[in-house]
């Protein structure tokens, strides 16, 4: 158990309330139970920057295997099902990344800016004659899932109703542990539907990353539809939900924090900044689970072979050990040492693709609307035990003052 845990301290991820603002939860985590283990859940949350970064080093201790969510219904050694290479650690997580690595390059990811920065414009000049828009429902949610599906072939008229389901998978309803009814019918749908499309593709296999993975062979070894069915449900939902959510929580920080706007309009080359202090301030992934493979004692605690491990990546970067006054949302910052990628070989294999997303959407949205406000009243958040951000941010586009 911990070292010398408050009584009064509690870490309930389900809560609603602890979705709304995580960080001062996080500030007692990181001062009074470095190692904290939560009796009711059961498991243990790390949250100061230098033990998530070990952790995240550490595969062969904190293993994956159970995939990365704290759920019960999904922390099982089934989770590669849904996670892929996610959920598994070497050898077989090697094979199957080293396969897809290769449409993640940095050079196959600039190749792709002409088509992004296309797609950002399209949504963006649909926005042009009207006052206002709900930036996750009219651009955010749907740029992502257009580049995702760009590359693995996905038609255009299926790509709403993917993401509705990807959606769904990871809505959690307050103070429940259980995944809902809809969060399994969202994963076993798109499994459907992969499987689907996997039947065509073995006749026709095409061109994108999905014939990629249909015709590649490793030492004479093919991937099994299992396998491509898992890392299809993977992209969309790590590539989609993710990206998504970090548009909107730039738009909403730049908007809390006028004296960076202020920056940021008087000098347009900070524009990259934007995105990367977002990612640090308030990451998309805010927790990331392990198990325990062998025994550890960290902080005077005994964490077990077997025990559920939640690494809180969200803590890490507003660790005053790690960045100096680090509540302040602050473009001029080194940003380097942020946790929001990962670390150690589960790094983000679509960390470039996220980055160049992030900037593309960001320039195109700033350069059209720098006058944007947002309407408090209608914001509505994400409630998920892995990702944080919103699901309704309704903005005036500022055309008129
Ligand atoms: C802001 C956007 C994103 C954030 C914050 C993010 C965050 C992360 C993090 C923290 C991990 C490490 C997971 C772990 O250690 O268990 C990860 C892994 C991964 N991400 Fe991302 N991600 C983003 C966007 C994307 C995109 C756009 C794609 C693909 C199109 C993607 C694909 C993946 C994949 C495939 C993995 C698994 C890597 C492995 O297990 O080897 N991500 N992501």
């Amino acid at each position: 158990m911990t070292a010398a845990p408050s009584a009064a301290l509690e870490f309930d991820p389900y809560a609603y309330e602890v979705h709304e603002d995580p960080f001062p939860i996080y500030r007692r985590l990181r001062d009074e139970a470095p190692a904290y283990w939560n009796e009711s859940l059961r498991f243990w949350a790390l949250s100061r920057h230098a033990d998530v970064l070990a952790a995240f080093k550490d595969h062969a201790r904190f293993s994956s295997r159970f995939g990365v969510s704290i759920d019960a219904g999904t922390f099982h050694e089934n989770a590669s099902a849904t996670m892929s290479f996610l959920a598994m650690d070497p050898p077989r997580h090697d094979r199957l990344r080293a396969l897809v690595s290769k449409g993640f390059t940095p050079r196959r990811v600039a190749e792709l800016e002409p088509r992004v920065r296309a797609i950002a414009v399209e949504y963006l000049d649909e926005l042009a004659d009207r006052d206002g828009c709900d930036f996750i429902r009219d651009f955010a949610g749907k740029l992502p899932m257009d580049v995702i599906s760009e590359m693995l072939g996905v038609p255009k008229a299926d790509r709403a109703m993917l993401r509705g389901w990807a959606d769904d998978m990871v809505h959690r309803d307050e103070g429940v542990t259980e995944m809902p009814q809809a969060a399994v019918e969202g994963g076993l749908r798109a499994l459907n539907y992969f499987s689907e499309m996997l039947r065509e593709r073995h006749k026709s296999p095409g061109t994108d990353l999905t014939g990629a993975l249909v015709t590649a062979e490793i030492d004479g070894d093919r991937l099994s539809d299992r396998e491509i069915i898992g890392f299809l449900i993977l992209m969309v939902v790590a590539g989609n939900e993710t990206t998504t959510k970090l548009l909107g929580n730039a738009l909403y920080w730049l908007w809390r924090n006028p004296g960076e706007r202020d920056r940021l309009r008087a000098d347009a080359s900070l524009l990259p900044r934007w995105v990367e202090e977002t990612l640090r301030y308030d990451n998309s992934t805010q927790a990331l689970a392990r198990v325990m493979a062998t025994d550890v004692e960290l902080h005077g605690a005994k964490l077990r072979a077997g025990d559920k491990v939640v690494l809180l990546l969200g803590a890490g970067n507003r660790d005053e050990r790690a960045f100096p006054d680090p509540d302040r949302f602050d473009l001029l910052r080194d940003t380097s040492a942020m946790l929001s990628f990962g670390q150690g070989i589960h790094f983000c294999l679509g960390a470039s693709l996220a980055r160049l997303e992030g900037r593309i959407a960001l320039e195109e949205t700033w350069k059209r609307f720098p006058r944007y406000e947002i309407d408090p009243s209608g914001i509505a958040r994400v409630h998920s035990v892995n990702v944080r951000g919103f699901a309704a941010l309704p903005i005036s586009l500022g055309k008129r003052s």
